[in-house]
């Protein structure tokens, strides 16, 4: 009422074309004025409750239509419209976004837009490979275009923030998030991580979005691969093999982080001083704010770090975090923790400043509804030219593993025998997190061969059930399809929906049933072609004796059936190279090919026959780290480095001929290892420093050169400082991290 008699007065007083006295502008409205003099301008006008909700993040859910009658999203609707909350989550396309920034802007006292945070992990509606996938394409161009459509996608529906890139380095198929890394080695992972920063926030126009560095840190780490376990990592392998990804994707630019529900030094890391203050805001001057892992503050308690909520809440502060995903605990608590006086208010403003900075570093206060545009989440979303890329990707992220006699590519005049539940199975192509991807728009395995191939040419037959049990039937329908057929396609391994979070796996191996399976299929005399489908490695040991070929292809997205049969058709000429090793064995894992070397790695080092090993099995993984198969083959020769010795300061070419032997024209990862003999603190056999992915046409051959520098040479003390030592040097290049040329060179 009042508001209603106010504007008439204004109008008549408009209309009498009387002057008024207008309010002058604040300056954190103005849009001329440097974001800091805005910031600090909006700080002296927020009471402390107000500067509590930017630390509050809750989940979202609708806000329209039904929603509107809902109590408990009436609830948070209203916590908005006081300035109790500062960021969402899961708040889904451009109407719903829009209809709660409306509230945030127009009705709250303050007006601070929200940021909406969704987990846009691979793809947002055009769903790419997994991350673990994509990173075995070594295609950082291909990365940044993968995320980049990500992000084009999201921000058309109204989604300013994606909780990735995920950098934590594994060594353990076993954990089920493997599927949304980097692999096991930290000089490409932070190359990779870098690559996703970039193709996420670039330019933070409106067809981008905010990247989160997570897990931060060293989640990757779960004691024996289950999920929200125990870490524990020592200081130099933090350094040396842990952090550099997040390093590299917060020197990307990086807006965000995301504290991990893992523990440092016996200290839940949301509350780790050390890593969040000391490393990541002093060591490596982040400017930008950090989030929670969902409800990770309060999951303190629980933990036994901290006594109650207040407890965390203050402990969580004091580490230099800052949003509280979910746990309610910071909201609820600073306030009371300010009057106390265990807060500071200006420690509070310093917190709030970076949340709010980046609001105004967006345009979010001048054009709050920039990502919301008409019509624009309508013709962005699933483009063909989306699916085109999608479809690249997934092309570039099948590693071929085996290929024994050229069973691969099939004649396009073969009938096929598909076999397995996966192959037509739409629902378990897709993982966990697909964000708004629909698994009836993909393309099945079914679907792709059978547009490759003709559908008369394949028929199809489920061959095993998901449950891993025995089926009799299942498998003599496989069997009689296989014998009536010219090759077998089986498609093994396990549903997408056993890969991401909380999929942890005792045994990441092919279940009982599909080897049954495979028995009988390899009886028949087929030619046998699998294609694993699994967000991990999982042990191909028992599987590697009963097939021709296996197809690697991971968890591929809405393009997955298409780029299998290309890669089947020999349409596309495989070119990715696993960033994990597989397995021989459970009892092997981890296996990872940056290992050390151990006092007594052979059984001619000294004592006798007793050496590093295991009685039962071989110690080498079944596939290295690196490999990955092409319908070519190449031979590499004549490594030379250009001096046997270095200068610091100075730098060494390494050369090497690859020469593609095989029919087909090709494209091959060059590899480049280095190996530190001797120094202060031990270093592994190899390290990946360098890589080149080369296109070779039949018959070609180039020389290839590395350069190397000190800072390919360095390594890290427990402090983080980079150490160069004089001493011998091998350096290895190769196809993969076993198959290598090596010379060395001593650093002086
Ligand atoms: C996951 C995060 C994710 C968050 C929000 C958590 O359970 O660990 O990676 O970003 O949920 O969905």
């Amino acid at each position: 009422m009042k508001k209603t008699a106010l504007f008439i007065l204004a109008t008549a007083m408009a209309g009498l074309g009387m002057a008024q006295t207008k309010e002058p502008l604040p300056a954190y409205k103005n849009k001329n004025l440097p974001v800091a003099t805005r910031v600090a301008d909006l700080l002296k006008r927020m009471t402390v409750t107000e500067k509590a909700g930017q630390l509050n993040q809750l989940n979202g859910g609708a806000f329209t239509g039904p929603a509107l009658n809902d109590a408990g999203q009436q609830a948070k609707m209203q916590m908005v419209r006081e300035g109790k909350v500062g960021s969402m989550l899961n708040v889904i396309g451009s109407a719903e976004t829009k209809a709660v920034q409306t509230i945030a802007v127009e009705q709250s006292r303050l007006g601070i837009p929200l940021l909406f945070g969704y987990d846009v992990i691979h793809g947002y509606k055009t769903i790419f490979p997994i991350p673990l996938a994509e990173a075995c394409s070594w295609n950082l161009n291909q990365i940044t275009a993968n995320a980049g459509v990500a992000a084009k996608e999201a921000s058309s529906a109204g989604i300013t923030w994606t909780f990735a890139p995920m950098c934590d380095i594994s060594n353990d198929p076993r954990w089920g998030r493997v599927m949304e890394g980097i692999g096991e080695d930290p000089w490409y992972g932070s190359l990779v991580s870098a690559a996703r920063v970039k193709g996420l926030q670039a330019g933070l126009d409106n067809e981008h979005i905010l990247a989160c560095v997570k897990h931060f840190a060293g989640y990757g780490v779960v004691e024996s691969g289950r999920e929200y376990n125990y870490t524990d990592v020592s200081r130099v392998a933090l350094w040396n093999k842990y952090l550099p990804p997040y390093k590299a994707a917060v020197d990307a630019g990086a807006a965000s982080v995301m504290n991990g529900f893992n523990i440092f030094e016996n200290v839940p890391v949301s509350a780790s001083k050390y890593l969040v203050t000391d490393v990541l805001k002093k060591q490596w001057g982040f400017k930008g704010f950090l989030v929670s892992d969902w409800a990770s503050f309060g999951e303190m308690i629980t933990w036994g770090y901290a006594e109650n909520e207040e407890d965390a809440a203050l402990k969580a502060f004091k580490a230099g975090s800052m949003i509280d995903m979910e746990s309610k605990v910071t909201f609820a608590h600073i306030p009371e923790l300010v009057k106390q006086g265990k807060i500071t208010e200006r420690e509070l403003d310093e917190t709030v400043a970076r949340i709010l900075s980046i609001k105004f570093t967006l345009g979010l206060f001048d054009t709050p509804y920039k990502y919301n545009i008409d019509g624009r989440e309508q013709s962005t979303l699933f483009t063909t030219a989306h699916r085109q890329e999608a479809l690249r990707a997934a092309e570039g992220s099948i590693v071929l593993l085996k290929n024994n006699n050229q069973a691969l590519p099939l004649q396009t005049s073969s009938k096929i025998a598909l076999v397995g539940l996966y192959a037509s199975s739409k629902e378990d192509m897709f993982d966990f997190w697909i964000a708004q991807g629909d698994y009836k728009q993909a393309v099945s395995l079914r679907e792709g061969l059978e547009k490759a191939w003709g559908a008369d040419k394949v028929s199809y037959a489920a061959g095993y059930q998901a449950d891993g049990s025995a089926n009799e039937a299942l498998v003599n329908e496989a069997v009689t399809n296989a014998q009536a057929a010219d090759v077998v396609v089986v498609n093994i391994g396990l549903s997408g929906k056993m890969a991401g979070e909380d999929r942890s796996l005792a045994a990441p191996e092919i279940p009982a049933n599909q080897i049954a399976l495979l028995k009988a299929l390899k009886a028949t005399g087929k030619k046998v072609v699998a294609v694993v489908s699994s967000g991990r490695p999982l042990v191909l040991t028992a599987t590697e004796g009963l097939v021709d070929a296996i197809v690697y292809s991971w968890i591929l997205g809405t393009e997955s059936g298409n780029a299998i049969a290309h890669v089947l058709s020999g349409a596309y000429n495989p070119t990715a190279k696993t960033v994990m090793s597989f397995p021989y064995a459970i009892g092997q894992i981890p296996v990872y090919y940056n290992h050390y070397n151990t006092g007594r790695p052979k059984e001619t080092d000294g004592m006798g026959n007793w050496y590093s090993r295991y009685r039962d099995i071989p110690r080498e993984p079944l596939y290295p780290f690196g490999y990955g198969l092409s319908y070519t083959s190449y031979t590499y020769s004549n490594l030379q480095l250009s001096k046997t010795t270095k200068q610091k300061g100075a730098s060494i070419q390494a050369t090497i001929t690859v020469a593609n032997t095989g029919n087909y024209d090709g494209e091959e990862v060059v590899q480049l290892y280095l190996r530190d003999h001797a120094a202060s603190l031990i270093r592994p056999v190899q390290e990946l420093k360098g890589f080149q992915k080369i296109a070779l046409k039949k018959g070609e051959s180039k020389q290839i050169t590395f350069t190397i520098t000190d800072d390919l040479l360095h390594f890290y003390d427990a402090t983080g400082a980079p150490v160069l030592e004089k001493g011998k040097f091998s350096v290895m290049v190769g196809g993969n991290s076993k198959d290598v040329q090596e010379a060395t060179f001593e650093l002086q």
